[in-house]
Parts: structure tokens; C-alpha cells; sequence
């Protein structure tokens, strides 16, 4: 499968700069709300068409499934794409937001980067070829001990949630780890366990285009990706990364 990562680099950073455009504009933009907690801005929108357009005039024999355009017909081979994750952070001028894009071959994700435009932050990985950030390589941290650990969460009190106890399950974590974050763009939570700035990040609820490129730049850094019971794979629907070291310790209480 022969892309150009750097390639890929330069268009996803231009994109960046479309989403940053935006951003320092926000008072002139029409933000709407697609579901509860789920909001749209014209930077998704604008994101997603300019991606969209550039990936598959580049790559023809890939198809493209974007979280605010959908699906395109070829969905074996696809560009996996959240245009800006983190959209309500992004709408209230927050920098922790992030781009999404994944390659997914026959059920493989193949190559993904997360791209933060307000910290010029840039991961990405290719299966089986390690993690980067801004060029340099990146590992998972070394943290043994969970109780010295901090755990990010996209954590929310959704009613869906409710049922399967959600709320006890933060507070297990909570009494028995030194810091919680709940940062808001589960993208970018993914790789700051790969940049060892998190040792483990849980969410529930999540949607393939949230966790695609993040789970494969972090699994490439080290980390593990199971479900709450520990199967490995990605599960956007309850996702559990963490550096390996306190996964064990962790899995108990999910
Ligand atoms: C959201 C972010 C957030 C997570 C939500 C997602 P969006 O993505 O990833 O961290 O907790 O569940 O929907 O909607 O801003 O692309
Ligand atoms: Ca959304
Ligand atoms: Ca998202
Ligand atoms: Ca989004």
C-alpha cells in the first residue's frame, strides 16, 4: 500500500490552517447542534469537504467515511476522518481540539495522524513503523504504579451511559489514581497516552472516526487498546488505552 506520508502531512496541516482560520474568527461563525452534547461548526464542514477532496483526488481506490458528510460507496478501503474532534472546545476558543485521519484497509488501520493546529502539535503512525510527534519518535510512559498514575476520560453522565454505571466507574478510577482529565477531544487524549503525557485514557460511546488514528498512533507507541474487559482491538463503543504497565491494575475496576 504506498502513500506518502509526507505527503499526507502537508495536506492534513493545511487543513489545519482552513480549521485555524475559523477558530480566529469565531464570532462570525454559525455553530448548530446536530444531537444533545453533539455540535457542528462551518470549520467541520469546510475541514471535512477540504480533506475529502484532497484524499480521494490523491487516492481514487480508497473511500471516504467523514463524521459530518458520511459514507462514500467503497467502505472496504477508507479514509476515516474527523474533521475537527473536540468541536464544542473549538467553538468556545479552547486549543484542545484536534483532526482525525485514518487510513483503514480490509479492517486494518494502515496509517493515522492527529493533528492539534492551536499547539502545532503533529502524530501520526503507520502500522507496524512506530509513533511520531513533530518528527521525533514517541513511547508510552513508564508509570508502574496506578496510584501515582494520571487517567484522562471523555467521561459524561449520558443517559445511555447511566446503564451500565458509568458514574461508579469514574469514581473506582477516581479514588485510586492521582489525576483524572477530562480534555475533550478523545482523538487527541489517545495520543497524549502515546507522548506519555497521560498513562491511560477510558471512554464509552465513542464512534469509529473519534479513535481510528488515535488508537493506532498510540498502540504503535507502546500502548494497549482493548474493551474494559481487556480484548485487544478498537472498540469505539468502550475504549480503554493505556500504557500497558497499569492495565492490569486498571481492568478491575472498569
Ligand atoms: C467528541 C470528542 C469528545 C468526546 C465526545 C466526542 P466531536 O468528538 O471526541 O472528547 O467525549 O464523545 O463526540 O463531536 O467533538 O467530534
Ligand atoms: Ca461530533
Ligand atoms: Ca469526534
Ligand atoms: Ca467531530
Amino acid at each position: 500500500m504506498s502513500i506518502s506520508t509526507s505527503d499526507l502531512e502537508r495536506v492534513i496541516r493545511e487543513a489545519g490552517v482552513i480549521a485555524l482560520d475559523y477558530f480566529k474568527a469565531l464570532k462570525h461563525i454559525e455553530i448548530t447542534k446536530k444531537a444533545p452534547r453533539d455540535f457542528v461548526t462551518e470549520a467541520d464542514v469546510a475541514v471535512e469537504a477540504f480533506l475529502k477532496k484532497e484524499l480521494t483526488g490523491r487516492y481514487p481506490q480508497f473511500g471516504f467515511w467523514g463524521e459530518e458528510s458520511g459514507k462514500t460507496e467503497n467502505q472496504s478501503s477508507r479514509w476515516v476522518v474527523d474533521p475537527i474532534d473536540g468541536t464544542h472546545s473549538f467553538s468556545k476558543g479552547q486549543y484542545f481540539w484536534s483532526l482525525s485521519v485514518a487510513l483503514e484497509i480490509e479492517g486494518e488501520m494502515e496509517f493515522g495522524a492527529v493533528y492539534a493546529p492551536a499547539f502545532d502539535d503533529y502524530y501520526w503512525a503507520q502500522k507496524g513503523q512506530g509513533a511520531y510527534k513533530n518528527g521525533e519518535r514517541i513511547h508510552v510512559s513508564s508509570e508502574t504504579n496506578l496510584a501515582d498514575a494520571m487517567v484522562s476520560t471523555g467521561f459524561a453522565c449520558l443517559r445511555s451511559y447511566l446503564t451500565d454505571n458509568n458514574l461508579a466507574r469514574f469514581c473506582r478510577i477516581a479514588q485510586v489514581t492521582a489525576g483524572q482529565r477530562r480534555l475533550g477531544s478523545a482523538a487527541l487524549d489517545l495520543c497524549l497516552v502515546a507522548d506519555a503525557q497521560v498513562d491511560a485514557f477510558w471512554e464509552q460511546e465513542l464512534n469509529l472516526y473519534d479513535v481510528a488514528a488515535g488508537a493506532l498512533i498510540a498502540k504503535e507507541a507502546g500502548a494497549t487498546v482493548t474493551d474494559f474487559k481487556g480484548n485487544p482491538g478498537i472498540f469505539p463503543k468502550q475504549i480503554l488505552v493505556t500504557n500497558g504497565k497499569v492495565l492490569d491494575q486498571i481492568l478491575p475496576l472498569m
